[in-house]
């Protein structure tokens, strides 16, 4: 009679039967004959959040970068005030004319696909067994607090203050490297934009953060194509920690945002970065710029590929309300004071929702990046 009890045949003990342990939703979504959607994917989307994306008034905030560096002195508080309403109305904006070349992301986004297609085995390296890990790939935020699975694979890698990335396939981290360089210095133009437009010095956000040993992320996500894609989540609601976060994508949608209580489709303009503010932000401005919510869609018609870097303070800084922003009567300090490792280990553990935010009053959950 046939054993169903696994038998590791090197030692020749007998394991007891564990669940599968999900790390890639890449092979599924490719196994033939696939027309619906397991089960353990179903996710429930709010009914009362339906987009709005088509309104013309909804539409993200465009902000030319290109003037902060080189435009006349009008020109630039022009852009810092548009800057104060992206960041106080939205939490979000397009990023133009910022300088990263539109080969240099069209080269990682193929090369991340090609990391992507490498066979399962070979990216197990690389999977990480804590959430600080420098390099760390798989599905889901953390396997000990997700409530479902999610209908997106990521590779997430640390490349600032110190550089890791995956040395395979030929060629990525060498783009991985070109791109971190180019990405943070365009976030450096925009904090520095970001401090002045809320009344502070320059260098505010930058000193106050120590960002010159500032943890810099790329959060690569393949959303492969779903069969039921609204009965499915690629990542469900949350703010990114961290500063700011600059995203591109392969030209396919499914990035969402929360605005006035409705969701807005994010249809990046050619060659634009789509900027969001981040918790930290949102703390040291004590919530007059908040770390925006957003969340990615699965869609039935093509693969959509995102690359995310989100700027972080250092890890051992504590990121507190700017004094500018406080007085102990009518604007208490809105969050508790957490080193950003702290903040993102608490984060990961699935405590966040009730702890950080001192006047929480979001109903839904909020999620690690
Ligand atoms: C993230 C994220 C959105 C997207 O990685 O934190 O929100 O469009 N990604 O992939
Ligand atoms: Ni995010």
């Amino acid at each position: 009679m046939a054993s169903t009890i696994p038998l590791d045949t090197k030692t020749l003990k007998v394991s007891p039967v564990h669940p599968p342990k999900i790390t890639s939703v890449k092979p599924l979504a490719e196994s033939t004959g696939l027309s619906s959607l397991p089960s353990i994917y179903t996710f429930t989307h709010n009914l009362h959040d339906e987009p709005i994306s088509d309104d013309p008034e909804d539409s993200i905030p465009i902000i030319d970068v290109s003037l902060l560096v080189s435009g006349s002195p009008e020109e630039q508080s022009q852009v810092i005030y548009q800057l104060t309403k992206a960041c106080s109305d939205w939490g979000c904006f397009m990023v133009i004319n910022h300088g990263v070349p539109e080969s240099l992301t069209k080269a990682m986004i193929e090369v991340f696909q090609e990391f992507c297609n490498l066979p399962e085995e070979e990216k197990q390296e690389f999977h990480g067994n804590h959430v600080m890990d420098p390099i760390r790939c798989g599905t889901g935020f953390n396997p000990s607090t997700d409530k479902v699975n999610l209908w997106r694979d990521h590779l997430k890698f640390y490349t600032y203050p110190e550089f890791h990335s995956p040395n395979k396939p030929v060629g990525f981290s060498e783009i991985a490297l070109e791109l971190s360089k180019r990405n943070r210095e365009v976030a450096i133009v925009i904090l520095k934009a970001i401090s002045k437009s809320l009344g502070l010095e320059e260098s505010y956000i930058d000193k106050a953060s120590n960002f010159k040993l500032g943890l810099q992320i790329v959060a690569a996500n393949f959303y492969p194509a779903c069969p039921e894609p609204e009965r499915a989540i690629g990542i469900p609601p949350h703010s990114d920690h961290g500063l700011l976060t600059l995203l591109v994508d392969n030209g396919i949608s499914g990035l969402q945002i929360k605005h006035k209580g409705k969701w807005i489709n994010v249809n990046l303009l050619p060659n634009a970065l789509f900027a969001h503010i981040g918790d930290h932000l949102e703390i040291l401005s004590n919530g007059k710029y908040k770390g925006v919510l957003h969340q990615a869609l699965a869609n039935d018609k093509a693969t959509r590929i995102s690359i995310a870097m989100p700027h972080g303070p250092s890890l051992d800084t504590v990121i507190r309300p700017a004094p500018e922003f406080v007085d102990n009567e009518s604007h208490p300090p809105k969050y508790i004071e957490l080193t950003y490792k702290e903040y993102v280990e608490f984060l990961l553990s699935g405590k966040i929702c009730s702890k950080f935010r001192l006047d929480f009053e979001e109903s839904e959950a909020i999620y690690a990046s």
